[in-house]
Formats: structure tokens, C-alpha cells, sequence
């Protein structure tokens, strides 16, 4: 693989921020890029100024929606070291989801330096109040200028980095959800378990709607009964009954979270009883109605850990640990961000350390 050629603008102090940076709202000042053609692979990689795409009206992704992305995290440690949260879990992710759907993989080892670079470069806009990061999303497009129906020939990928707060206007408050049964999200050997925009667009009517009702997310059903649990679209689920913690099994419709991966073996690491498998919505209600429902939270890169303070299936408002975060999503919270942020030890070595040498303009 080529070397990646450094472009740099002479700006590279971060804009002045506001004190809540919300989510998604700001965009450092350099970005990567790189190029796919079927002759030259993926090369021409660069670290450049920021600025709008030019694109070809006919832009095959535009039209079709052959794209994939992702979303990981960058923290500056107590320390002051510069870290990225699980790096190489979301490269193998990425390419995952790139098989899928006919993009062609990238190098990991060269992704992973296209990563450190970017974020070595922009280190300056990693915030540093607790629970805030620099977001990383990286994303592949096909790039064929071309009216019709099969693979790209040619690609683009892409690396922004957003300094980020909390991802839900809630904060880190605890979220509505509406369980609904009116659309679906995903079919398994479908696209569900793909990090493709096919999947977001699925997902925005039956937001909207339960937007208008004060809900904050969706919980999605599955695709052919809707009968079993699967993820919240921006999450995924954990239920915490009396004796155990159990999310929906990975089983081709929902995406396999990063932050969902981890949380499962930090509760193993704290022995407790944790379980990967079918949760019916009616096992969640006969639960809740006996009282052995002690609360729901959802996972993500975005969310990080998203306490569930209300829970509505058919009319029936679960209200869970009086609209308060529960005591488990609060310690494993604890426990994520302090991994972030250096205070405890990374036993499974998950942080990539990025160096922050000077760059010369
Ligand atoms: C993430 O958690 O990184 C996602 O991509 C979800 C998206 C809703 C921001």
C-alpha cells in the first residue's frame, strides 16, 4: 500500500465549541480519503482540508445505496494519552459489512494506520469532560457515475471526525422506547446485521412516529413474527431480569454492537449470569407484571450505555427503576468510560495508543 500524503491546512485549532457538544454537529478540520478503481486497488490515500464532495448527479451510491460506515471513538486519557476505543473491531466489522454488499475490502493493518493518523492529526479536538470523545466515522461509497442496477466499479472511502457529548437531547438521562409492530427494521439474511444507510432510512418513519409521542427510540421486533427482540436501530438491548442479563442472540438482523461485545464480557468478568438468546416481547411483559423485571438498557458506540426508564408495548407503559437509571447501567457506564479515559486497567487490550507526535505543515 502506497504512503498516505499529508495535505494540510494551516488550521488546526479546533473551532471554539460549545459547553454541550451534542452529537454529530461538528467536524474537525482534515479528513482521509482514498480511492478504489478496479485496475489500482485502493490507493492515493490523503490527509486533507476538509471540504464539500464533488459528485456526479448519476453517483451510483446516490441512487442504489451500495455504502457502508462506521463508528468508533477516540479518547484523550487522564494521562493525556491519545486512545481509540476497539479499533480493530470495527475495521473487521467494516469489512464484514463491505463483503455484504459487494464493496471491496480494505487492508485492516492500513485502516487502522489511516485511523491514528487522522486522529494523531486532530488530537487537539479530542474533548475531555467526561463521557465527550472525538467520533470517528469512517465510510465507503460506490462512486460509478451509472443509471442501473449492479455492483460499482469505483469506490471512495472516507474518514470524518465530530467532537462529540451524549448522542440522545436526553443526555445521559434514561430514554423512552416504544416496542412496535407496525414496520419492521430487518429480515434475517437481510441487511440487518450490515453498518449500510439502507438500514438507518428503514428505521426513520417509525421514529418520527414515536417521536411525536414523546418516545425517544424504537425497539424493534423481529422481521417475521414480530414476536422476539431484536435492537433499537441506534442500540442494542439488554434486559436485566432478577437472576439474569440477556440480550438478543446475534442471529443476521441486528448489528453486531462493538459496545454490546464489550459489556457482555465485562459482565462475565464480573461473573455474572449473562445470556445471548430469543427474548420474546411477551416474556419482557409476564416479567415485568411479576416483578422480575429489574430494567432495560441499550449499547452503543454512540450511546455508550443508555439507561431505559420507560418501556411501551402495546399501551402498556413498563416504567422501570421510577424513570431513574438502574444501578447495573450506571456501574457499567462506570466501568466503559473509565476504561476510555485510562483510570482502570485495559485487560483485554482494547485501546490503541496513537502517537501525537508534531506534524510539520
Ligand atoms: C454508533 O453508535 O456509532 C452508530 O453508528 C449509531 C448511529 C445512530 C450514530
Amino acid at each position: 500500500m502506497e504512503k498516505i500524503k499529508f495535505e494540510l491546512s494551516e488550521k488546526f485549532s479546533p473551532i471554539k465549541l460549545p459547553d454541550n457538544l451534542g452529537f454529530g454537529k461538528f467536524f474537525t478540520n482534515h479528513v482521509f480519503e482514498m480511492d478504489y478503481t478496479p485496475e489500482k486497488g485502493w490507493h492515493n490515500p490523503t490527509i486533507k482540508t476538509l471540504e464539500n464532495l464533488i459528485m456526479h448527479p448519476a453517483t451510483m451510491f446516490l441512487h442504489y445505496g451500495q455504502g457502508i460506515f462506521e463508528g468508533l471513538k477516540a479518547f484523550k486519557t487522564d494521562a493525556g494519552d491519545v486512545v481509540i476505543f476497539r479499533a480493530e473491531k470495527h475495521i473487521e466489522r467494516l469489512n464484514n459489512s463491505a463483503r455484504r454488499i459487494c464493496i471491496p475490502e480494505v487492508d485492516p493493518r492500513f485502516m487502522l494506520q489511516a485511523l491514528t493518523e487522522l486522529v494523531s492529526i486532530e488530537k487537539d479536538w479530542i474533548p475531555t469532560k467526561h463521557g465527550e470523545s472525538l467520533y470517528i466515522r469512517p465510510f465507503i461509497f460506490g462512486s460509478d457515475p451509472f443509471l442501473g442496477v449492479k455492483p460499482s466499479s469505483n469506490y471512495k472511502l472516507l474518514i470524518v471526525l465530530s467532537p462529540v457529548g451524549a448522542y440522545y437531547p436526553e443526555g445521559f438521562k434514561p430514554v423512552k422506547i416504544l416496542a412496535q409492530d407496525d414496520y419492521v427494521r430487518a429480515v434475517r439474511k437481510g441487511l440487518g446485521a450490515c453498518k449500510t444507510p439502507a438500514n438507518y432510512a428503514a428505521s426513520l418513519l417509525a421514529s418520527e412516529e414515536a417521536r411525536k409521542k414523546e418516545f425517544t427510540q424504537v425497539l424493534w421486533l423481529d422481521g417475521i413474527e414480530q414476536k422476539y427482540i431484536e435492537e433499537v436501530g441506534t442500540m442494542n438491548i439488554f434486559i436485566v431480569f432478577k437472576n439474569e442479563i440477556a440480550t438478543p442472540k446475534l442471529n443476521g438482523s441486528i448489528l453486531p454492537g462493538v459496545t454490546r461485545d464489550s459489556v457482555i464480557q465485562i459482565l462475565k468478568d464480573w461473573n455474572m449470569n449473562v445470556t445471548e438468546r430469543l427474548i420474546s416481547i411477551d416474556e419482557v411483559v409476564t416479567e415485568y407484571k411479576a416483578g422480575n423485571l429489574v430494567g432495560v438498557f441499550g449499547t452503543g458506540t454512540a450511546a455508550i450505555i443508555s439507561s431505559v426508564g420507560l418501556l411501551n408495548y402495546k399501551g402498556l407503559e413498563m416504567e422501570l427503576n421510577h424513570g431513574e437509571p438502574g444501578e447495573l447501567d450506571l456501574k457499567l457506564f462506570e466501568e466503559l468510560t473509565s476504561i476510555h479515559y485510562g483510570k482502570i486497567e485495559d485487560k483485554h487490550h482494547w485501546l490503541t495508543h496513537v502517537s501525537t507526535k508534531e506534524v510539520e505543515v
